[in-house]
């Protein structure tokens, strides 16, 4: 087992017998049975919906000490790397599994930049896609579309995954920035070679022939931030589906593709859609945060309160900390108020503070601050799910790439319990009742 060690074993004692298994331990302590011969030994499966209690794999790439509110990409503090890198730094990072030194930064923003530019036919997909398409089935589309404008990754060159590795990088920023542009009528503008990474992204979504739009550093310093706490986040439901597809031999455009669809998810990367919806919603309606969070507790109601919750985390999530932080800054610098910033901090102070919510170790997660600040930054709402997959790409990348090298691997293929009908004959149409 790679970076893994044995470390003893445990009994599981089932129908009078007594079976034992190697018991492994990650670096951070972690420990986990090898069920890996229970179904040949004893014809049993574990059962285990959502795999809350499940590993599907060794990683070295994140890890999260969810009751200590702890997130590292390879060993670094995400705090630490949000205050001291841009965005392109903890992607290599990510990728490569050290930080770039000053050449390697620069070779690598020179590489991005070389393939910032999509294909001029792509360009032509975009006037066909209705104008209330969602930006997110127009990115999921046009990432596997990539696959064939450019060579499907063969996986046995290392220059060719590099070169792919970039092109997915540099290019679904691009795809972001232009759907943008297409939905509003507007005519796309192209990345420039002497721009950072953050800055062309913002450039090709602001800027038009009318005027030249400037940024302000908060906003280029919040983007990277932003997207550095978005990074990876180990097994999430869509690293675990990249992961899945990717399995199967899928390429990594197509593995990418359905991660995008997977993180679109309301319970997922689209809950930083609904929180604003959420807050607006409240605001619509008067600002009665109290009767959200009553519905929120209602069991019988399906409603969950967007933004708080998380399925590792049971303490504040580091993210939310950097993020809420990032949203006052950002809000400052643009000498505006955003009434539902005072909603969400009401809500937010309510919610840590009811019983159902601490009982449940329920706290405000990536998604409940994000919104707030790319709303100030001008990115419209439905454009935030986007926002996530651009900042969680490299994340799915490295975690692809680590499923791809794993000398353990195997498709990605649960089992389950049957409880459906049993079996029976088949009686023919002209006598079935
Ligand atoms: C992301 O996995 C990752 O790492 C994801 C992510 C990443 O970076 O990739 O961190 C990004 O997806 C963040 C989560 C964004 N989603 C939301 O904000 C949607 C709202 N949150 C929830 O739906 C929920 O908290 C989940 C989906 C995030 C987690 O679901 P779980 O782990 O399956 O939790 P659960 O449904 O088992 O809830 C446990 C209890 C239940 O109550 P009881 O049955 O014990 O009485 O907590 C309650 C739930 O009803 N609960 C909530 C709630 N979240 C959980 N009640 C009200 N509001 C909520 N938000």
């Amino acid at each position: 087992m790679s970076m893994m060690d044995k470390k003893g074993s445990a009994e599981i004692r089932v129908n009078n017998r007594t079976l034992v298994y190697p018991l492994y331990a990650g670096t951070e302590g972690e420990q986990a049975i090898d069920i890996d011969k229970l179904r040949k030994e004893t014809g049993l499966i574990t059962y285990d919906p959502g795999f809350a209690n499940t590993g599907s794999c060794a990683s070295g790439i994140t890890f999260i000490d969810g009751e200590k509110g702890i997130l590292r990409y390879r060993g670094y503090d995400v705090i630490d790397l949000a205050q001291n890198c841009e965005f392109i730094e903890v992607a290599y990072l990510l990728i490569h599994g050290e930080l770039p030194n000053r050449q390697q930064k620069a070779a690598y923003s020179h590489l991005l930049n070389q393939h910032s530019l999509i294909h001029e036919d792509m360009i032509e997909f975009f006037r066909h896609y209705p104008e209330h398409s969602h930006p997110m089935a127009v990115l999921s589309a046009m990432a596997v579309s990539l696959s064939s404008f450019y060579p499907e990754m063969s996986g046995n060159y290392k220059e060719e995954i590099e070169m792919t590795v970039t092109r997915m990088l540099s290019k679904l920023r691009t795809i972001a920035a232009f759907s943008y542009k297409k939905s509003i009528g507007e005519p796309t503008i192209y990345p420039r070679h002497d721009l950072s990474y953050c800055e062309n992204f913002l450039n090709m979504m602001f800027d038009s022939p009318l005027c030249e739009e400037s940024y302000n550093p908060t906003m280029i310093n919040a983007l990277n931030k932003l997207l550095i706490i978005h990074a990876d986040h180990e097994q999430n439901c869509s690293a675990s589906v990249v992961r899945g597809v990717g399995s199967a031999g899928a390429n990594l455009y197509a593995s990418i593709s359905a991660g995008i669809c997977a993180l679109w998810g309301p319970l997922h990367g689209g809950a930083n859609q609904h929180v604003i919806e959420m807050l607006e919603q409240i605001q619509a309606e008067g600002g009665d945060v109290d009767k959200v969070i009553e519905r929120a507790k209602n069991k019988r109601s399906p409603f969950r309160l967007m933004g708080f919750g998380h399925r590792v985390y049971k303490s504040y999530d580091p993210r939310a900390k950097i993020a809420k932080t990032l949203c006052n800054e950002v809000i400052a610098s643009t000498n505006k108020h955003d009434p539902l910033l005072d909603i969400a901090m009401e809500l937010e102070g309510k919610a840590l503070a009811d019983p159902y919510f601490q009982e449940r170790g329920l706290y405000p997660n990536v998604d409940f601050y994000t919104g707030l600040t790319y709303r100030e930054m001008g990115i419209p709402t439905d454009m935030f799910t986007v926002m996530f997959a651009i900042g969680r790409l490299p994340g799915w990348i490295a975690q692809w790439m680590e499923m791809k090298k794993d000398p353990h691997g195997r498709i990605a293929r649960p089992r389950q319990i049957y409880t459906g009908s049993t079996a029976r004959k088949v009686i023919r149409i002209s006598r079935r009742k």
